[in-house]
């Protein structure tokens, strides 16, 4: 097992973390050799790297075991979605494996949204390991209201059905959840306290928008609440990546310091 114990922290919502910790980068790509490369490159400036189908499906978990040993902190984009029993058991894996956050999707229900969470917690504890961080996805951002009404046949509006998942992951005892940036500022009002919001389809401005299509800048989408923000495209086909990643950076802490700013003005008006 790699050593998971020196390099994993749960995500506490705290206003302070750094830049670094707030950014996942999407490794979508086919090739383990240059996923490696890549995160030798910006390791010491992004604090996350996003595995999911197509790099964990092409080379196993052996991918994950090989970034956590170069010191980079594994999001396993798998998305568990099955009976509570499997879920439960593919939670157990992913924290064995060393993933320091997976997610599942809230359309399986709170039982086995329960059972990642539980699972998740006994094996951690049992491993001496901090827990992962688990997330539940709502309704993907590449289904819209009529995907809802037409093929699911769900009735109420997206935003309404979204704010209802993510209310049941949290009663499931999931941290958070993965939105898209436009219902950052809903969930923020939909659920209680600490609930973690991380958010794909992010573009600084001087990138291209590639196929996403409701984007916000990573400053606009730190204020709007986010706790991390995933980017894959924009650093992955940027001619300096590194440079990239510093310009993205540089975005988060433009505004976490602003926020920091409101929040000191607030306390001096309390
Ligand atoms: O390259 P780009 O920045 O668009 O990558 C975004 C990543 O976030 C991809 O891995 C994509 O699968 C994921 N994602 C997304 N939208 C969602 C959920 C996940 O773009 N709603």
């Amino acid at each position: 097992m790699p050593n998971i114990k020196a390099q994993r922290s749960t995500f506490n919502r705290n206003p302070n973390t750094s830049a670094r910790d707030r950014l996942v980068l999407a490794l979508d790509i086919d090739s383990d050799r240059e996923a490696l490369d890549i995160v030798d490159e910006v390791k010491e400036s992004v604090g996350w790297f996003k595995v999911g189908h197509q790099l964990f499906t092409a080379y196993g978990p052996d991918i994950v075991r090989r970034i956590i040993d170069r010191g980079g902190r594994v999001f396993l984009d798998l998305k568990y979605h099955d009976i509570p029993t499997t879920v439960a058991k593919a939670s157990a894996e992913a924290v064995k494996l060393g993933a320091s956050m997976f997610n599942v999707h809230a359309l399986g229900g709170l039982d086995m949204m329960k059972a990642a969470a539980e699972s998740s917690q006994e094996t951690a504890d049992k491993l001496g390991v901090p827990v992962p961080v688990t997330l539940a996805v709502t309704v993907l951002t590449s289904m819209d209201e009529k995907n809802l009404r037409k093929e699911l046949k769900i009735m109420r509006s997206l935003q309404r059905e979204v704010s209802h998942l993510a209310r049941l992951a949290q009663r499931a005892g999931m941290h958070g959840v993965v939105a898209s940036p436009l219902e950052i500022k809903m969930l923020r009002r939909a659920v209680r306290g600490e609930f973690v919001i991380l958010t794909p389809g992010v573009r600084p401005a001087w990138a291209g928008k590639d196929d996403q299509k409701r984007t916000m800048t990573p400053t606009e989408a730190v204020a709007a609440g986010a706790d991390y923000i995933v980017i894959g495209r924009p650093v992955l086909k940027a001619a300096d990546r590194s440079e990239a990643v510093r310009k993205i950076i540089g975005e988060i802490e433009t505004s976490v310091s602003d926020a920091d700013t409101r929040r000191k003005k607030d306390t001096r008006r309390d």
